[in-house]
């Protein structure tokens, strides 16, 4: 028997236009309020979810696990098992997309066994006019896309898709709300996501986030100071403050005047144990910022500050808005200011146009930096961005060549990044047993270097002091010293 088709009910349907314009709007705050009528709807019932991209998408599923949890949704470990399904998608780069298509793909099988599954596409995809008109066309498995801004209204869809039977698209193309105490369920009883703004204005010509994630808009200071201080209250050790340019924070304010440097003050006074942050802008990061940093303590020694690329011509084709003059006079600044750091950044080969030497100038700037890691990525086209539609895209062999050269560079500066903490004794806050070993512990040293520690279970959630006996490239072995 031939199956009937269900019918997808387009409520909201995403527009690159839209998703593109900045009308200066002034921030809307909302406070989540759980309808009264959905309280029991996942009383008996289970939910998987798959979490793609960046921590920002991490921090996301925290709040969906609470929003299932609210209403008795329990999470279930074996996808097979469980009766919602939550694909959290990334749309950063074309391998990130493929993944989840594939991963759909897969999962069709399953919906054929079990078609009471409720599948939801949510993240980054979800705000894509070509990958949501993929997935209602060919994966009639997926009965709910949601966008990023409307991730709160997630229980509301699926009680509408059992009640009616339908498919459901809702993504919302528009500057964003801040959305307050939405329920959150965390990965980690020791360290937290506390995202301190949301979206982005950048418009980096090869980025699709400002278009996936709508207009910058930053969370009052009091509410995330009260979300810490309750953090610090549960026993929480360390936060890690989210948002696409962190040292734009508070410009969008129309009442205040307060920076990131007031906030990481404000935040280096409470009692949390250690502060770190990402991702850092380098156009942004001010002389103000740069001596809050330096106060140490809870602040950690560590700085992610992508540069994207070393030649000024392909900063000025990306619309980075800063030199490799400037980038370079910042990190020196910092260096001095603390000189114990250990810097990593984001580097993106094959940039449209970018030629040999013009790679040449990114292996120059990474030895001048001394940086102790990288994430490095061949440009990938994204759809309705300025550079995909750049003529002169590089070849793919001289793309490759180019992200292996770097690599080498690159895993150079792990090596020294690690050989640099050998014989010394670190703080590390454990974490957990150590994924390779279950008779070692994990944790990681003030400046974000992995460490795998010989000592006692008991001591997992503490601060405790490590002699570092081994230096691997990607990690450190060490002992627990009283
Ligand atoms: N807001 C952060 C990072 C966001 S995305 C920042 O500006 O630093 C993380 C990294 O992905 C970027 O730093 C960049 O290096 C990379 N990236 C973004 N778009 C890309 C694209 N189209 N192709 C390849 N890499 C990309
Ligand atoms: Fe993308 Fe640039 Fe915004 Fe980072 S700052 S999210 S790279 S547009
Ligand atoms: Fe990916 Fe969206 Fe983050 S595109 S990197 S999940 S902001």
């Amino acid at each position: 028997m031939k199956k009937k088709k269900v019918n997808t009910n387009i409520l909201n349907s995403p527009d690159r236009i839209k998703e593109r314009k900045r009308l200066n709007k002034e921030n809307v705050f909302v406070d989540f309020k759980l309808d009264e009528s959905l309280k029991d709807m996942g009383k008996g019932k289970s939910y998987y979810i798959y979490t793609y991209g960046c921590q920002e998408n991490e921090s996301d599923s925290e709040k969906i696990r609470g929003l299932l949890e609210s209403v008795g949704y329990t999470e279930k470990l074996v996808l097979e098992e469980a009766d919602v399904l939550v694909l959290n998608t990334c749309a950063i780069r074309k391998n990130a997309e493929d993944k989840v298509f594939g991963e759909l793909g897969r999962l069709k099988q399953l919906k054929r066994e079990r078609p009471e599954i409720v599948t939801i596409v949510c993240g980054c995809m979800a705000q894509e006019q070509d990958a949501v008109n993929l997935i209602t066309k060919r994966y009639q498995n997926v009965d709910i896309v949601l966008g990023t801004h409307n991730i709160h209204d997630i229980l509301g869809l699926i009680k509408k898709c059992y009640d009616k039977k339908e498919r459901l698209v809702d993504v919302l193309s528009y500057e964003g709300d801040i959305v307050e105490n939405v329920p959150m369920v965390r990965q980690s009883k020791i360290k937290a996501w506390v995202p301190i703004m949301y979206g982005c204005d950048e418009f980096c010509t090869y980025c699709i986030v400002p278009y996936t994630r709508g207009k910058e808009r930053s969370r009052l200071p009091e509410n995330i100071l009260k979300e810490v201080n309750e953090l610090v209250e549960k026993g929480y050790k360390e936060i890690t403050l989210l948002g696409q340019n962190v040292n734009a924070y508070g410009k969008d304010f129309t009442d205040r005047s307060y920076d990131f440097a007031d906030l990481l003050t404000d935040l280096h006074n409470t009692k949390i144990e250690r502060i770190r942050f990402t991702t850092s802008n380098p156009k942004d990061f001010d002389d103000k910022q740069v001596k809050a940093m330096a106060l140490g303590g809870n602040i950690m020694p560590q700085l992610h500050l992508p540069v994207q690329s070393g030649s000024n011509e392909v900063l000025k084709r990306m619309n980075r808005r800063y030199t490799r003059e400037t980038y370079l006079s910042l990190v020196k600044k910092i260096k001095e200011a603390i000189p114990n750091i250990s810097l990593t950044t984001d580097i993106i080969v094959a940039f449209p146009g970018e030629t040999e030497e013009q790679f040449e100038e990114t292996l120059s700037l990474v030895k001048e930096c001394d940086y102790e890691g990288a994430f490095t990525f061949i440009y990938s086209p994204r759809e309705g961005t300025p550079a995909a539609s750049y003529t002169e895209q590089v070849p793919e062999d001289a793309a490759h060549e180019r992200l292996y050269k770097l690599n080498e560079l690159i895993n150079e500066g792990y090596k020294k990044g690690s050989m640099r903490f050998l014989n010394t004794i670190q703080k590390v806050l454990i974490e957990g047993e150590s994924k390779n070993d279950p008779n070692m512990l994990m944790g990681y040293n003030e400046n974000g270097k992995l460490i795998n520690v010989k000592g006692d279970k008991s001591l997992i959630g503490k601060i405790v002091n490590v002699k570092v006996t081994e230096a691997k490239t990607w990690s450190l072995d060490g002992e627990y010293v009283e």
